[in-house]
């Protein structure tokens, strides 16, 4: 065998090769040699059985897409080609009302006809309803054992007043009786004094019926008075271990259709009251009794279970299927002691229900009409006899129209309600039978669906094999739609080649190179070609043998992650995934910030997730990043909208999509972290408003944003008063100062000039210079000389 590099190097080669020259597909690559193996291929292959087809060394593949075949030259004739079909083969309309009519339908449709390629899938409704008024048959089963003395006494009083009840919920009742004990062997029962066999209450000093396992009293009945008339006859009897043997009898009251009478229109009430335990399959051992219950009628001309001490007690799975073959609704009417343990019972046998009865059975009517309406209430599709290879998966619309994947009932219904479930029926692989049928139903009904499969895995061109055909070497193989399923020994495509005819110089054939091994150590060569030895883990294939389907990479010990196909080495990924071990989703949605922006536009979404690219940038889409330089911008509208419930956001409502973070306001910002940022930014008040953008630890953000944002301050009346005073007053006194230095500098200037003039004049000293002489002279101005 080559090294491992080298193989993927010849794999790699053989991929490139074959994608080029044949177009490689998935029903090209898988080297199958058959037309069956081409079909459970793919759903999409096709065979071409054609003689000629693929001669002339082009090499071409019989098992292709169709269209390939049909354009490589395969007349459209020899193209096998089956295809899935469903057909609807009865679609009765579902029925009303059941008075009236025979024909009740509560299921549509009722009959289908599917055809399946291995690995395909087929889609079918079905739709359920209830009818009104669907008739009713009642069978009463009860505990006849010593404790259940007054119980007996008032069932007596109560026939009537059951019938009454019923009768609002159908006009078409039928009730039915039938009582047990346990099965009548020691240590079940008293068997010591002899007395004791005939009268069990010996003991106690009173009389009472003899033992017995079951006894069917009454068939179902419309006329109600016989039922009251049968209840009084009977008499309790008395059994020594605590455990009755009830199972034995909803065994019996179950299969012997015919004795108790039901009726197949009908809904099955069995009503089976007890106030013990009850002994289970297995528990016979300790009597003896080995042999498994055989879920049959036994009941003799006494109406007695005449098995009893032969068979061992049913288990619940037999149960199961008997009630479910004959669509019993079980009711356990049991007391408030044993209620928890029916309980666990129901859920082991699918289709009862378990209601609370009171010591003296007195509201058994109650309990009765309202397990009754429980089981109208639910509809359940049970399957019966589907196949392996066959996958079932159901999605059910129940009220309102809503479905629920993946769940096969309905619950809260009312009487008339119809509902719906989508089917979808896959083939995982090839049954050995050619066809099967199947049946759905829902449970307790006995209308159902009966679906038919045929299994399309085989050829039709199968039919026309030629044994010991003379094309294959004259006689030395089968020639199967187009090619030679050559004998035991023989090989080639004509088995021209003889296993004994071996010729080592034909070994060269089989090594891919010289230094591989010969068929990759996989196969044999023989006459020069390898045969490949057959492998558990998968499909060999192959001309060195160097291909298989196991080989693939994996991821999480899943082979191409179940996301592909292995072929040859490489996983050929499904839609919507790529890569190596394709598990790498192609989805980008995933990546998609709040925003509409992949990764927040600071990463790249690879398969599905984002890588951030951006320093400080984390998160699913890399939405948080508290460090990024345009985070206070995109926080800023969310402190916008969240606090102050406004802005772009507010207005197009998509605040509360976008912005997820916790608000606290705060007086001023403090230091929280050092991750935190300070932020902040101009409002359309032409406020700066400040605030601190953090995220926690576990991705939360927080934003504190402060009460009170900073707002340019309006202008002072009593600033401006004070102002213009003092700038009036600094007026006031500039001027008196300038006036003063005004006045100043003229009084010197004056004195100045006073000194320089008294310096001029020539005074005595004695003389004032301001002294003027006593004597004036006068002239008159108004006289004239003459
Ligand atoms: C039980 O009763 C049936 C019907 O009467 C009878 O054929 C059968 O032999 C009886 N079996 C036993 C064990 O008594
Ligand atoms: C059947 O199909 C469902 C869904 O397609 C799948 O989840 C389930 O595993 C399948 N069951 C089996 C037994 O393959
Ligand atoms: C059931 O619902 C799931 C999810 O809605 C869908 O993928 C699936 O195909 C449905 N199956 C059927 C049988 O309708
Ligand atoms: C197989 O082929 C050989 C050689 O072609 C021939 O001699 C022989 O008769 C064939 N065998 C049978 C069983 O026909
Ligand atoms: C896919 O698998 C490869 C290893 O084969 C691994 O390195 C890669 O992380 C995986 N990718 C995803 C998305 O899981
Ligand atoms: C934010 O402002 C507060 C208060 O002025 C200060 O204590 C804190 O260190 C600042 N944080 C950052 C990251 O600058």
């Amino acid at each position: 065998m080559g090294t491992y590099p080298d193989r993927l190097l010849i794999l790699f080669l053989f991929f490139i090769s074959a994608s080029n020259v044949f177009g490689s597909n998935i029903c090209t690559s898988q080297g199958v040699t058959t037309c069956r193996q081409c079909l459970a291929v793919h759903p999409t292959c096709a065979w071409c059985f054609h003689e000629e087809y693929g001669k002339g060394g082009s090499g071409a593949s019989r098992c292709d897409l169709k269209q390939n075949l049909i354009d490589g030259g395969c007349s459209p004739t020899a193209v096998q080609f089956p295809s899935s079909t469903l057909s609807i083969q009865k679609d009765a309309p579902l029925s009303n009302k059941a008075s009236g009519t025979d024909d009740v339908t509560q299921i549509r449709p009722q009959k289908l006809h599917i055809t399946l390629r291995p690995g395909d899938s087929k889609r079918f409704t079905v739709s359920v309803k209830q009818v009104e008024d669907y008739p009713v048959d009642l069978y009463y089963l009860m505990d006849l054992s010593f404790s259940m003395k007054d119980d007996l006494a008032r069932l007596r009083t109560l026939g009537n007043e059951l019938a009454v009840t019923m009768g609002r919920t159908t006009s078409n009742l039928q009730m039915g009786f039938g009582a047990f004990v346990d099965k009548t062997a020691s240590p079940y029962m008293y068997t010591y004094p002899p007395e004791a066999v005939e009268n069990p209450c010996f003991g106690i000093h009173k009389t009472c019926q003899a033992q017995f396992g079951f006894k069917h009293v009454l068939s179902l009945t419309e006329r109600v008075a016989r039922f009251t008339e049968e209840v009084e006859k009977q008499r309790v009897s008395r059994n020594r271990d605590a455990p009755e043997g009830g199972f034995d009898a909803i065994m019996q009251a179950v299969v012997c259709k015919d004795r108790i009478g039901w009726r197949p229109d009908a809904s099955h009430l069995l009503v089976f009251t007890t106030d013990a335990k009850t002994h289970i399959a297995l528990d016979g051992r300790i009597a003896g009794i080995v042999q498994p219950n055989d879920g049959k009628c036994h009941l003799d001309n006494e109406n007695v279970y005449n098995k009893s001490n032969m068979l061992d007690y049913p288990s619940m799975a037999l149960m199961t299927e008997k009630m479910s073959e004959n669509n019993i609704n079980l009711i356990f009417a049991v007391t408030n002691y044993v209620v928890p343990l029916y309980q666990e019972y129901s859920k082991l046998i699918p289709g009862t229900t378990v209601g609370l009865l009171s010591e003296d059975s007195g509201n058994v009517i109650q309990l009765i009409v309202d397990a009754y309406a429980k089981i109208r209430s639910k509809v359940e599709l049970e399957l019966l006899g589907v196949p392996e290879e066959l996958n079932l998966s159901f999605n059910a619309t129940c009220l309102n129209g809503e479905v629920i994947p993946g769940l096969k009932s309905c619950s809260g219904l009312k009487i008339g309600d119809t509902v719906s479930f989508n089917v979808e029926a896959q083939l995982r692989s090839c049954p050995k039978e050619k066809s099967h049928t199947f049946t759905i139903k829902p449970r307790g009904f006995k209308d159902s669906l009966e679906v038919t499969v045929d299994f399309a895995c085989g050829c039709d061109c199968e039919s026309n094999a030629i044994a010991d055909s003379v094309l294959c070497s004259n006689g030395n193989g089968t020639y199967e739609c187009g090619v030679c399923q050559c004998h035991e020994g023989r090989l080639g495509p004509k088995c021209e080649c003889s296993v004994e005819d071996y010729n080592p110089s034909d070994d060269v054939n089989c090594i891919p190179k010289p230094g591989n091994s010969i068929c990759s150590g996989r196969g044999e060569c023989l006459c020069g070609q390898c045969s490949c030895h057959a492998n558990d883990f998968g499909q060999v294939w192959g001309k060195y043998c160097e291909c298989d389907d196991f080989n693939c990479l994996r991821f999480k010990g899943a082979l191409c992650s179940d996301h592909g196909k292995c072929s040859c080495g490489l996983c050929q990924c499904e839609a919507g995934w790529k890569g190596e071990t394709c598990n790498c989703t192609t989805r980008t949605d995933t990546c998609m910030s709040s925003l509409g922006l992949l990764c927040s536009g600071r990463g790249n979404c690879q398969c599905g997730v984002c890588q951030c690219t951006q320093p400080g940038a984390y998160g699913d889409t890399c939405d948080k990043c508290p460090t990024c330089p345009d985070s206070c911008t995109i926080k800023k509208q969310c402190v916008e909208c969240q606090h102050f419930k406004r802005g772009q956001y507010t207005e197009d409502n998509s605040c509360s999509i976008i912005c997820r973070d916790e608000i606290k306001v705060v007086t001023e910002l403090a230091f929280h972290d050092k991750n935190a940022v300070n932020c902040s930014y101009k409002d359309e008040n032409d406020c700066v408003e400040h605030f601190q953008y953090y995220e926690d630890e576990s991705g939360k953000s927080i934003l504190y944003v402060v009460k009170e944002p900073e707002c340019p301050q309006g202008p002072d009346i009593l600033v401006v008063l004070l102002a213009v005073a003092g700038a009036i007053l600094l007026l006031g006194i500039v001027g008196l100062l300038i006036w003063k230095l005004l006045v100043t500098i003229h009084d010197r200037r004056e004195f100045a000039r006073f000194q320089e003039e008294r310096a001029k004049a020539k005074w005595d000293t004695a003389n004032n210079p301001l002294y003027k002489g006593a004597t004036s002279t006068f002239t008159n101005v108004a006289y004239r000389g003459t």
